[in-house]
């Protein structure tokens, strides 16, 4: 039995015939980039988020990176984020000039610590990044009244959260602008790349419809110096179709999580991701952890059984290569570097049923048995 870590291609059967459907008229019209299909998804997906209005673009990266850009955000400002999140909220910031500085995390949701974050601020921080990590939103409301007064701008990376709701608000709806991630294997994913801003700010909405499109909302007027990061008509189109599906998608993640609560919930060292059981988390990745001496060797031995898992992410930010200049150093978020050793990221995606389930987690205790016992069989 081989289990599969996402399954983009599951949901793509469940939307072929529409997709295929809508495309062909498409093409027989020849609109290709932008258009209806493209204000169509963004009024439905600003609908979603409870929100005034959402703008398509190239991907998750160039959400956030034009989104600090539309904030007029660049050298001389400081934005806060998270020690552990994916590379791409630091390069936006990194890219508009800013300084990103990160702050540790908490160690059962792995969400941004409110209290490191604030310790971070300076009168130079401009925006601060909570990353809504692995689909559970971090709970920025009780910080916002605080961040506003002081000016400072709260952009939700919900690259990983599409479908969340904290206390009935959507993920997005909370701060000054949100930005997302259609990747293939994200909650609510592509054909291939693709992003969105969603935002209740007439202007921030505005600029980002200038600045994807070469400075101007129409063609030729380039008011402003822009770039090409524009969302794709037929990716537009499996995004809707996607969209009408996402909430009961969503409920099959936490099922699944159920399910692996249920049948890892007694074993000795492994610590389950903590969450508040209600609508605030979508499980985009279902991260347990293990004793660091034994996550590599389980999950090879879970690979030999034919069970795709991922480290998401195996170090984090401040001891990557790429952001060596920020001059912080091993010990410096050791929350983040103690989660970074021992997270695994087991399958979850809607083609996961219960027996699925208890197959993975059936292997995953005899890999940890294995291991302990010091066996060199795995
Ligand atoms: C937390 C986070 N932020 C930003 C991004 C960037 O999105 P994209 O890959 O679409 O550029 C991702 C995508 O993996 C992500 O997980």
């Amino acid at each position: 039995m081989g289990i599969l870590f996402a399954a983009p291609q599951l949901e793509f059967d469940e939307i072929r015939e529409p997709w295929v459907a809508s495309v062909l008229e498409l093409a027989a019209k020849g609109v290709f980039v932008g258009g209806q299909a493209v204000s169509d998804f963004e009024a439905a997906f600003a609908r979603y988020s409870g929100t005034v209005g959402a703008v398509g673009v190239g991907n998750g990266t160039d959400a956030l990176f034009l989104t600090l850009k539309a904030l007029g955000i660049g050298p001389g400002d400081e934005v806060v984020t998270a020690a552990n999140t994916f590379v791409a909220t630091v390069e936006a910031i990194h890219h508009t000039g800013a300084t990103p500085v990160l702050a540790d995390c908490d160690p059962d949701s792995y969400l941004i610590d409110p209290e490191q974050l604030r310790a971070c601020l300076t009168p130079r921080t401009k925006a601060v990044i909570p990353v809504h990590l692995y689909g559970q939103m971090a709970d920025i409301e009780p910080w916002l009244s605080e961040l506003t007064d002081r000016g400072i701008y709260v952009i939700e990376d919900s690259a990983q959260a599409a479908g969340a709701r904290l206390r009935g608000k959507p993920a997005g709806s909370l701060g000054t602008a949100a930005c997302f991630s259609f990747y293939p294997d994200k909650n609510l994913g592509a054909l291939g790349d693709g992003g969105a801003v969603v935002s209740a700010s007439p202007n921030v909405l505005s600029e980002l419809r200038r600045l994807r499109n070469h400075g101007g909302e129409t063609r030729y007027t380039h008011e402003i110096p822009g770039f090409n990061s524009r969302l794709d008509a037929l990716q537009a189109i499996a995004l809707r179709l996607k969209l009408s599906r996402l909430d009961e998608w969503s409920a099959h993640r936490r099922k699944v999580a159920q399910w692996y609560e249920q049948y890892l919930g007694d074993l000795d060292g492994v610590v389950l991701p903590s969450h508040r059981g209600d609508e605030s988390h979508v499980f985009h990745l279902y991260v347990i952890r293990l004793p660091a001496s034994a996550r590599d060797e389980v999950r090879k031995a879970l690979q030999k059984k034919g069970i795709l898992t991922a480290v998401q992410y195996p170090r984090p930010i401040h001891l990557l290569p790429a952001f060596r200049h920020l001059g912080y150093g091993s010990g410096d978020f050791p929350i983040a570097e103690f989660c970074a050793e021992r997270i695994l990221s087991l399958p979850m995606h809607i083609g996961m049923d219960e027996a699925a389930v208890a197959f993975v987690c059936g292997q995953l205790k005899e890999a940890l048995g294995r291991s302990r016992s010091g066996s060199q069989a795995i």
